[in-house]
């Protein structure tokens, strides 16, 4: 249609500055997702990159019948608009569905390319045919099971059988020979949905050994091969701005998994490999040893006397969703002349920036959030830290129990807080099923109740006198 406003030289001009302007955007997204002052900036100039991309893309002359995509996009609406309604403790899972369709978007269109120019196909094209078509494969099942494990419809514990390295390895390395020698022979097809079926296979069996809990990190990981498949999809179609996003996304999701694991100290084979959570604590061992609990009274009478407060938030207070709760002991606190500020850790939650989104959800200013390394030096002259549903980014073990799963991961020094006080409903453990010894300290006082239950009678206790 616009050829007939616009000569096609002038067409093409558009498309390519659309895609330019695209990857900019796209680029200076993530630079703004990286802060979170500048977050909500980063998410609208990543829509717009996006809305521009799609824009110049339906500008393209070989387009011949629309109504298709028109289609398309109806029905990619459908599942969209719900899967963007879906609840805050759902994004993991709905990442993991949003990673499974991206992949499968490049698998489907490897295949259509590899079905249209399979006589005429050179050998970096079908090179990167492969590698478009493994990645994206793999990606599929990969991030279906974690969606499953993460959504809780499959079990979420590690399932592992004999040998099951050696497995796995044999049938990605399988797949990888069949894409080296479809390089070179490219018409022998019917090797072609073999290396299909043998990678979305290994998604599969990639996901089996890992448990529930540590599917955000494998998620990182599931982005950057979707990332990767996109670039090399790139590659296929001559498309540069598939090329620079994928090559974005992939390079963003590795650097991400990396960050996770360090702020877990964890290795990626730990991750992958490791069946991590399974520590069971003896409910003998957390019997014998003493700890002192308190009625909300009690812990708003600490709190009305305090002159700074340290809230540490985690997974419970995410899963009780009592940030708005905490939002109105923040006033109230702040209104009776108390210094309050939120100490993040990296890994808090089950999803990076988990705390961020959750208290930036509630309008916590941000001013008021101090990253782990900010925050450390302030627990010494802190009167009370008050824990709410955080449990292993607290606990001190990490420091000198070299025999703890947690040994060696940069943790919150809440136990240097002159009084220390944890909101959790049992002395059950975390993520990394392991007791924590903050709750015997003498300093300590466990407050036992659901997170947004017990916030919200801290509130109505503390005006007070
Ligand atoms: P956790 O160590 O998992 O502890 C959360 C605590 O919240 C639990 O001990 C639980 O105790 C309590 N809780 C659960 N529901 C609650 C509710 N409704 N009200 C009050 N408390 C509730 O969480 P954390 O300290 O945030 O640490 C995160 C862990 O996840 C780390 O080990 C980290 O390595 C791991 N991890 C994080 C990520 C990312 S990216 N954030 C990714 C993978 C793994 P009760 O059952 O007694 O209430």
């Amino acid at each position: 249609m616009i050829y007939t406003i616009l000569p096609p030289a002038y067409v093409a001009h558009l498309i390519h500055l659309a895609y330019l302007v695209s990857a900019a955007c796209f680029i200076l997204s993530l630079k703004w997702l990286s802060a979170v002052p500048t977050a909500r900036r980063g998410v609208l100039i990543g829509v717009a990159g996006m809305a521009l991309a799609v824009g110049g893309t339906l500008l393209d002359p070989t387009i011949e019948h629309y109504r298709y995509l028109a289609v398309a996009i109806v029905l990619g609406a459908m599942i969209g608009v719900p899967m963007a309604l879906m609840p805050m403790t759902a994004v993991p899972q709905r990442t993991a569905l949003s990673h499974a369709f991206g992949a499968l978007a490049a698998t489907l269109v490897g295949a259509a390319e590899y079905s249209l120019r399979l006589k005429s196909i050179d050998h970096f094209t079908m090179g990167a045919l492969s590698l478009e078509v493994i990645l994206g494969g793999l990606t599929i099942t990969a991030s279906l099971m974690a969606a499953g494990k993460l959504q809780e419809i499959l079990p979420t514990r590690p399932m592992v059988f004999k040998n099951q390295n050696y497995v796995n390895l044999s049938v990605l390395g399988l797949a990888l020979v069949i894409g080296g020698y479809l390089v070179f022979n490219p018409g022998a097809w019917l090797l072609f949905p073999v290396m299909v079926l043998l990678c979305l296979l290994f998604g599969v069996l990639l996901i089996m050994p890992i448990g529930g809990a540590d599917m955000p990190t494998v998620l990182a990981l599931l982005n950057s091969y979707a990332g990767l498949s996109a670039s090399m999809m790139g590659f296929v179609l001559n498309n540069k701005l598939l090329i620079i996003a994928g090559a974005l996304d992939g390079s963003s999701g590795l650097i991400l998994s990396i960050i996770m694991c360090r702020a877990m100290n964890r290795s990626f084979s730990n991750v992958l490999f490791g069946a991590f959570g399974q520590v069971q604590v003896s409910a003998e061992a957390v019997e014998q040893k003493n700890y002192r609990s308190a009625s909300a009274e009690e812990a708003a009478d600490l709190l009305r006397t305090a002159d700074s407060v340290v809230i540490v938030p985690g997974y419970g207070m995410a899963v009780a969703q009592a940030q708005h709760k905490v939002r109105e002991l923040f006033d109230l606190l702040t209104k009776q002349g108390t210094k309050v500020t939120f100490a993040i850790h990296p890994v808090a939650g089950r999803m990076p920036g988990h705390m961020n989104v959750l208290l930036a959800e509630a309008d916590i200013p941000y001013d008021n959030l101090l990253e782990m390394d900010d925050v450390n030096p302030e627990f010494p002259q802190t009167d009370v830290a008050l824990v709410i549903g955080a449990n292993d980014v607290t606990n001190p073990a990490a420091r000198h129990d070299k025999s703890s799963p947690i040994y060696g991961m940069p943790i919150l020094d809440v136990d240097k807080a002159r009084t220390v006080m944890v909101i959790k409903r049992s002395m059950n453990p975390g993520f990394a099923g392991i007791d924590n010894e903050l709750y015997y300290m003498d300093r300590t006082l466990m407050l036992f109740g659901d997170a947004k239950g017990f916030v919200g009678d801290l509130v109505k206790a503390l005006p007070g006198d």
